[in-house]
């Protein structure tokens, strides 16, 4: 097995070549593998034909399966969820704005798995932005401002009954269950320590943080507003770039990602499993 290095200047996303994914990988493998999505927060593994059940095979080695709510999984494979965008569809990409895997969740994921089977010709990269990074640039007045804030977390702009998803007019191939749960909330510190590091990262996104507990609407949207485009500068951005049967795993702990769309008239389809989160220490 061969780690690369990282070839962004966000710091994100090794290639890990020599390894055959179909076979159960040695333990002392996995603790590279591992040490590597930590230290990266994007793996990726080229030329890897997986089916469904090696690619389960391959989340077993990382930690327990997630929970996916909102999302129907395959009915054979509860833990797989397609990601599927056919040629006609109109509808806008899935997961096509910033954020970190359900991380409205008490225990949001550490992990999310994607394996590519359908790559369209053009467009349809994902994004991941290095959120540990952007905490480090900070100035030392903002780390002081922010250090004992927690933001709020919840579902409902895409997934409620009045969300995104329920009122979109365009047909989508996806599978989406919009629900009254999804007006839960859950607080998260916005500096968070990573459960395996310590390293400290900024644990907020567009998506599912709602506002900072404790705070006026106006004052909470502001300080929201210059942390997001702060954590949204190129020079965190890792553009990653697919071809078909590749794996690659991120960690939802130092990473925010989104799905760019740009491939109307061509077919995408991923199969996706969440690697559940640690307690926090
Ligand atoms: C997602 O999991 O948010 C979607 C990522 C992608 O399809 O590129």
């Amino acid at each position: 097995m061969k780690i690369n290095k990282p070839n962004s200047s966000a710091n994100l996303g090794v290639a890990v070549e020599n390894i055959d994914l179909k076979k159960p990988i040695k333990n002392n493998l996995i603790n590279k593998i591992r040490d590597a999505w930590i230290r990266y927060g994007v793996i990726i593994f080229p030329n890897q034909e997986l089916d469904h059940e090696q690619l389960e095979l391959f989340a077993q080695s990382f930690g327990c399966y997630g929970d996916e709510p909102f999302l129907i999984p395959m009915s054979e494979h509860p833990h797989i969820v397609k990601l599927h965008r056919k040629p006609h569809e109109q509808a806008s990409p899935f997961g096509g704005a910033w954020h970190s895997d359900w991380s409205f969740q008490a225990i949001p994921p550490s992990g999310t798995i994607l394996h590519s089977k359908i790559i369209p010709p053009q467009g349809g990269d994902t994004l991941f932005a290095n959120t540990a990074q952007a905490y480090d640039d900070l100035s030392t007045d903002m780390k002081n401002k922010i250090k004992d804030l927690k933001a709020v977390h919840s579902a409902k702009r895409p997934y409620a009954k009045d969300g995104f998803y329920a009122l979109e007019k365009e047909k989508r191939t996806m599978k989406i269950h919009t629900s009254d749960e999804a007006n839960q909330t859950f607080s998260h510190p916005i500096v968070k320590e990573h459960e395996e590091t310590g390293r400290k990262t900024l644990f907020i996104n567009p998506v599912y943080t709602i506002n900072i507990e404790n705070m006026p609407t106006t004052e909470s949207d502001d300080l929201l507003f210059k942390l997001f485009s702060h954590m949204g500068q190129e020079k965190y951005i890792y553009r990653h770039k697919w071809e078909p049967d590749m794996l690659i795993m991120w960690d939802n702990r130092t990473v925010i990602h989104m799905a760019e769309g740009g491939y109307d008239g061509y077919e995408r389809l991923m199969h996706r499993i969440t690697i559940a989160g640690l307690p926090s220490n």
